[in-house]
C-alpha cells in the first residue's frame, strides 16, 4: 500500500505548531526526520521498489522531506522569535538614562607636574640623574656633611633597613635626594648641571607629610658658579613651573649641612587664591667644601649650588590641592580633575 505522504506532511506541521519550545520541537524533529522517525522507514522501503516505481516515490519522498524541513524551519524561528520579544518585554530599559561610555584614563597630576619640571630644566641644559631608594648611611648622611651623631640627622628621622651592605654600612630608605649629588659627582667631571627627582621616605604622616614622598634635588658643579646664578635659575623655573610672572621669591637664610651659605626659597604669590601669603618652596645654598672634596674634586677650584624641593608640595600649591594624601588615595573623583 501507498503510504499518504500528504498526511504524513501535515501531521508533522502540526506537531512541529504545537511545540512551545526548541526541546519540544527537537523532541517532533526526530519523530519524523530522525533516524527511526517516519521518513527513514519509508526510504529504507524505496530499496525493495522496481526502478521505475523508485523513481517516482523516491521523489515524492524527497518533496515530503523538504516540506517537513520548511515546517521545522519556520516553527524553530518562530520559538527563537517569541523567546526573544519575551525577553524584551519582562526587561524594561530606562533609554532616559545616561550612557556608561568608556573611561578614559589620564596621568597622575604628580607625574604631570615631574615631567613639566624635567622639561623647564632640561631646557636650562640640566639632565636628569636617578639614583637607589635604599642607600647607605654615608651617602645620605655622611658624605653631605652630616657625620653620625651630628644633630641635624634627627631633622630626618627615618625607616633602617635590618641587614648591612656588603661592607658592613648601615642601609636606609634614603630621606631626600641629595645623595644623588654624591652619587653622580664621584662618576662624571665637572661641568655638572643635573636635576635627580625621586621617593624619599620619613617618619612622617598628616595632611601635609606622607612617609614616601617625592623630591627633586639640583645641582650645578662649575669653577665660576655663584649664588647669583642660583637665583636665576630657581626663580626662572618657578615663574615657568607656575607660568606666573608675579611671584616674588624670597631667599631666606637658613641651615643646611651640605650647603653653605644655605637658604631656604619662599614663594608669594600677588594673584590667585594663594595671594599675599609666602610659603616655603625649596632648601638650596652653595655645595659646602666638605661635600666637594667628598665628591672627589678641589674644593679651592671647583664650587656649585644645589637645591632641594618636594614635588608633592609644588603640586599642590599650583593646584591648589589642601591634602596631599589625596595624591595616593587613588580616588577617581580626584584624579579626574586633572585630565589634559
Ligand atoms: N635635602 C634637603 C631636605 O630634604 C633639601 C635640600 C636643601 C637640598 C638644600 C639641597 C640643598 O640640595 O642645597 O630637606
Amino acid at each position: 500500500m501507498k503510504p499518504d505522504l500528504q498526511l504524513i506532511v501535515s501531521q508533522a506541521e502540526a506537531e512541529f505548531e504545537s511545540a512551545k519550545s526548541l526541546h519540544d520541537l527537537d523532541n517532533a524533529k526526530s519523530l519524523f526526520l530522525g533516524k527511526n522517525g517516519k521518513l527513514a522507514s519509508l526510504f529504507q522501503r524505496l530499496k525493495s521498489l522496481e526502478s521505475a516505481e523508485k523513481k517516482i516515490f523516491g521523489h515524492e519522498l524527497n518533496l515530503a522531506k523538504q516540506s517537513i524541513e520548511n515546517a521545522l524551519f519556520k516553527c524553530r524561528k518562530q520559538i527563537l522569535d517569541n523567546n526573544i520579544r519575551k525577553k524584551l518585554e519582562s526587561q524594561s530599559i530606562d533609554i532616559s538614562l545616561p550612557g556608561r561610555g568608556a573611561n578614559k584614563g589620564s596621568i597622575h597630576p604628580l607625574t604631570q607636574s615631574l615631567r613639566r619640571i624635567q622639561e623647564i630644566f632640561y631646557g636650562m641644559g640640566f639632565e636628569i640623574a636617578e639614583g637607589p631608594e635604599i642607600e647607605t648611611d654615608w651617602f645620605n648622611f655622611t658624605a653631605l656633611n652630616n657625620p653620625k651623631d651630628h644633630p641635624a640627622r634627627s631633622m630626618q628621622d627615618t625607616f633602617y633597613v635590618e641587614h648591612k651592605d656588603e661592607f658592613g654600612q648601615n642601609l636606609l630608605l634614603r630621606t631626600h635626594t641629595s645623595p644623588v649629588q654624591v652619587r653622580y659627582s664621584i662618576e662624571h667631571k665637572p661641568p655638572i648641571r643635573v636635576i635627580s627627582p625621586g621617593k624619599t621616605y620619613r617618619v612622617d604622616s598628616d595632611s601635609t607629610h606622607s612617609p614616601m614622598f617625592h623630591q627633586i634635588e639640583g645641582l650645578w658643579l662649575d669653577p665660576n658658579i655663584n649664588f647669583s646664578n642660583l637665583k636665576g635659575v630657581y626663580v626662572n623655573f618657578l615663574k615657568e613651573f607656575f607660568e606666573s610672572s608675579k611671584l616674588t621669591v624670597r631667599f631666606r637664610p637658613s641651615y643646611f649641612p651640605f650647603t653653605e651659605p644655605s637658604a631656604e626659597i619662599d614663594l608669594k604669590f600677588s594673584e590667585g587664591p594663594m595671594e599675599g601669603k609666602w610659603l616655603e618652596v625649596a632648601g638650596a645654598g652653595m655645595v659646602h667644601p666638605n661635600v666637594i672634596k667628598n665628591f672627589g674634586l678641589n674644593s679651592k677650584k671647583i664650587r656649585g649650588f644645589a637645591f632641594g624641593m618636594g614635588l608633592e608640595r609644588l603640586t599642590m600649591l599650583k593646584y591648589g590641592v589642601k591634602d596631599l594624601r589625596l595624591f595616593f588615595d587613588n580616588d577617581l573623583r580626584f584624579l579626574g580633575q586633572f585630565r589634559c
